[in-house]
């Protein structure tokens, strides 16, 4: 008897533990590439200066210069990654499908990197735009497009980038059948419909390891 009532209360911890992490992982399912281009457009907004178009052709781009830089964040927190110029127009846009003759002109870029992930709006303050050159940079007049890429859902570090550019809205940095063939292994980037990959795997199969560990528990208060 003693026994039974036991094995009930764990039970019942254990659903309150499912119900939780549900509800941790469905957190999770956001795009926070997206959420740093609206922190970014607030933060410009506030300030009277114009919005920013959310380019995903700029985007994927973003997410392609975080991928060469993976491996190159101090122990500080300083990316030291210089890409060549000419793999944006050689490397990056051929890999996002990037129409060449839609390349615009980049009017900046920012990245960063952090051992831990933080939340975007810690991403945009502490990583992104935490010194005088950065704030100047997002600040600045000419820019009319934005995307951001990320890496490193579930394996340190994180890195982050944003590009500006000038080009029109929706004839620069124009993705061949509107990103459709992008094979986005990694990370995310803004713009696109397609939810971060990295850490989502991670957590389905944690919730399918709880959910096994439910259903042999109340096989065994069954028996
Ligand atoms: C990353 O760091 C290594 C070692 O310092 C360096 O050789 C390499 O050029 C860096 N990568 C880029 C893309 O700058
Ligand atoms: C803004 O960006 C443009 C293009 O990169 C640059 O030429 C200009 O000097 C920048 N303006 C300021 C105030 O930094
Ligand atoms: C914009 O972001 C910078 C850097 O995080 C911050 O110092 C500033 O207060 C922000 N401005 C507004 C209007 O939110
Ligand atoms: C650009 O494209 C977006 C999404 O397709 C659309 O909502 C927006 O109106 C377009 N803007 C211009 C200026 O064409």
């Amino acid at each position: 008897m003693m026994m039974k009532k036991q094995l009930c209360s764990f039970e019942l911890h254990l659903f309150c533990y499912l119900l939780l992490a549900a509800l941790v992982f469905s957190h999770n399912h956001g795009n926070p590439a997206n959420d740093i281009v609206d922190i970014i457009n607030k933060n410009r907004t506030d300030q009277k200066l114009p919005h920013l178009n959310d380019s995903p052709g700029l985007g994927c781009m973003a997410l392609q210069y975080v991928e060469l830089c993976k491996g190159n964040c101090t122990e500080n927190n300083v990316v030291n990654c210089k890409p060549p110029d000419d793999d944006l127009t050689e490397v990056f846009a051929p890999n996002c499908g990037v129409e060449l003759p839609t390349f615009g002109t980049i009017t900046g870029h920012i990245v960063g990197c952090q051992r831990k992930y933080v939340e975007p709006s810690l991403a945009f303050s502490q990583v992104l735009v935490k010194d005088k050159k950065s704030l100047s940079l997002l600040t600045n007049k000419s820019h009319t497009e934005v995307g951001v890429g990320l890496v490193g859902l579930h394996k340190e570090p994180f890195f982050w980038c944003v590009l500006f550019s000038n080009g029109k809205t929706n004839s620069t940095f124009v993705l061949d059948n509107r990103g459709a063939g992008i094979k986005q292994k990694k990370g995310c980037y803004s713009g696109s419909s397609t939810p971060c990959s990295g850490g989502q795997k991670n957590s389905v199969v944690l919730f399918n390891i709880f959910f096994m560990c439910y259903v042999f528990i109340l096989l065994f208060s069954i028996l």
